[in-house]
């Protein structure tokens, strides 16, 4: 079936402009987790991929393989047809409405709960039997894992990345980043299992606020994935995962919400050939 520019400019388009009202964080007074309760009132009635006619028969995942779609993931995963991507690695919004020394901030981390709903399309656009790396802030695990169990995801690791520097100093000084590796089925075991304990490379932040540096994410997508299998990411940020993922010859998908971020990553992966050569 052939599928033209058209229709995937209107794909992207109907996703980034399908709009649910009372998107309004209802975070419980307490901060007690329950976003499934939310996510439910909040699209009540109000069924996205409906409103966007649903996925159309013919399309495929292959009409948006190597593509960065502009808008929010929570509506654009709904496009995507089933049981098509063979890793998924992202680092959503943490929910500690962070800021940098610039200013600089990331949308949607004042409110997990209004993004987390994305892991049940998540899960069902993964093929039967592979993994989805997710990056996730401590502070919020309840909601976090409240999301993966709903969408059917098993935890069959964890990951942390430990800093030579502080980030951030309170009750303790904080050195790492974190991340759960959840299964979808029974994934097979990788031929080199990785260390789950990691050393972090600082990316400097150029790009991104939060920016995660392409040499942490390359690992994990050659010991997770095959050549020319697709990875995707619906958090992308300035797209190291997408940099990292086509450094290694695989096909990558990428959702970001931010419109100059978008171009980031654009600019990013046209020197995705340059990871290649230095890392060959
Ligand atoms: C933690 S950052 C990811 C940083 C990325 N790993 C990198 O290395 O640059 C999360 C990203 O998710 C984006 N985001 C937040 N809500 C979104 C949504 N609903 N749809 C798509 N992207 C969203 C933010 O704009 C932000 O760039």
């Amino acid at each position: 079936m052939c599928v033209s520019a058209e229709d995937v400019r209107r794909a992207a388009y109907c996703a980034a402009t399908l709009s649910c009202p009372a998107q309004a964080c209802s975070r419980a007074p307490n901060g007690a987790p329950g976003y499934r309760r939310r996510w439910a009132d909040t699209h009540a009635g109000h069924d996205c991929s409906q409103r966007a006619g649903g996925v159309p028969a013919h399309w495929s995942t292959a009409m948006f393989v190597n593509r960065i779609l502009q808008g929010d993931c929570t509506r654009i995963v709904q496009l995507l047809p089933s049981s098509t991507v063979d890793l998924v690695i992202t680092d959503p919004p943490y929910g500690v409405s962070y800021r940098d020394r610039d200013g600089r901030t990331v949308a949607n981390d004042d409110c997990v709960e209004r993004i987390l709903g994305v892991f049940d399309h998540v899960y069902r656009i993964m093929r039967p039997d592979t993994l989805c790396v997710s990056f996730y802030g401590w502070q919020a695990i309840d909601a976090f894992f409240e999301a993966w169990r709903t969408a059917g995801f098993r935890p069959v690791g964890h990951l942390v990345w430990t800093k030579n520097y502080t980030s951030r100093s309170r009750y303790l000084h904080y050195r790492h980043e974190q991340a759960y590796l959840l299964a979808k089925g029974r994934p097979p075991l990788p031929q080199r299992p990785l260390d789950d304990v990691q050393p972090w490379v600082y990316s400097h932040n150029h790009w991104h606020p939060t920016e995660k540096a392409v040499q942490i994410l390359r690992p994990l997508i050659a010991t997770f994935s095959a050549r020319d299998g697709i990875v995707f990411d619906p958090f992308a940020g300035s797209g190291s995962t997408l940099v990292a993922a086509a450094s290694l010859g695989r096909r990558y998908l990428g959702v970001e919400l931010d419109p100059q971020l978008c171009a980031t990553i654009q600019a990013r992966l046209a020197h995705s050939d340059e990871w290649r050569v230095a890392h060959a």
